[in-house]
């Protein structure tokens, strides 16, 4: 059975992806970990930590179900922090997305490679962003630490490959989804950041995006299929569904 450990399963994203697993993974267990609980199953268990907290953060233990074959740390909490050009923007506002951003990402990934059993199978997913790859006007901290992100990626990915490990590390970009970050987006000022409107327009014109693109490379598109080892299989599709947004969209990890 899989345990996997999401961060920021109480809305958005990581609430829909934990949603998921449990109407479709009848064995999984999914431990949340977010400030607020946000959902309740009999095979969810909710670790209420703030991941900008750094005392918390290091006293954090992943504490793995012990009838789990494979463990997947899903790094989704994210900040998109204040809507601002650097010079505008306030410090500890940039301090506080680097630490839930960035830090907390390479501290999580540190204790899961420390921690869990490397005779498990083990997978984590980064949530990315396209934010990583473009500059966006007024969201400088939001794309350095998507991009810092990406690289870790693929340095962790290198220090595998060279040590024979098999972790698996993927970052995934899920596109323009509609979720609580969408709504701060639309929340900024047009002084202070020159695409609002088109945000704003994507919301009203009904043009949030709803499937996931692979960073990874190799493929795009609304349901995408990706082999890895003959054992993996990462499907990332659209469906529409009760949540709030009135979609969600859903990231499942198979074996195969
Ligand atoms: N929505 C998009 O269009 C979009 C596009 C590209 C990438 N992404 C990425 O997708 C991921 C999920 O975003 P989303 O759109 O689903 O956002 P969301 O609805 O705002 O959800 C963010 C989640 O992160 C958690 N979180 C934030 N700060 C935290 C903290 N200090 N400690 C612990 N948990 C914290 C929140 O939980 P609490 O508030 O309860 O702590 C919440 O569950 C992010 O990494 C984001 O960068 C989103």
């Amino acid at each position: 059975m899989r345990h996997y450990f999401i961060t920021g399963t109480s809305s958005g994203i990581g609430k829909a992806y934990a949603e998921y697993i449990l109407e479709n993974e009848a064995d999984s267990v999914v431990t949340g970990i977010s400030r607020r609980e946000g959902m309740s199953h009999l095979r969810f268990n909710h670790i209420a930590l703030d991941l900008g907290n750094r005392e918390s953060l290091l006293n954090f233990q992943f504490k793995v179900n012990q009838n789990a074959t494979e463990v997947v740390l899903v790094n989704n909490a994210g900040y998109i922090g204040d809507i601002k050009r650097i010079g505008n923007a306030s410090d500890l506002e940039i301090l506080k997305l680097v630490d839930i951003n960035i830090s907390a990402v390479l501290v999580l990934t540190n204790k899961f490679i420390q921690q869990v059993n490397s005779s498990l199978n083990r997978i984590v997913l980064n949530i990315g962003s396209g934010a990583a790859n473009y500059p966006i006007d007024a969201w400088t901290p939001y794309c350095s630490s998507k991009a810092a992100i990406e690289h870790f990626t693929a340095c962790v990915a290198n220090e595998q490959q060279v040590t024979n490990g098999s972790l698996i590390i993927k970052n995934i970009s899920p596109g323009v989804v509609n979720t609580e970050m969408q709504a701060e987006i639309r929340k900024s000022n047009h002084t202070d950041f020159s695409r609002h409107e088109h945000f704003v327009n994507l919301h009203e014109n009904g043009e949030l995006k709803l499937e996931c693109t692979f960073k990874d490379g190799l493929k795009y598109g609304k349901t995408v299929k990706y082999y890895e080892n003959g054992k993996l299989q990462v499907e990332i599709r659209r469906v529409e569904g009760r949540h709030v947004s009135h979609f969600y969209l859903t990231v499942f990890l198979q074996s195969i």
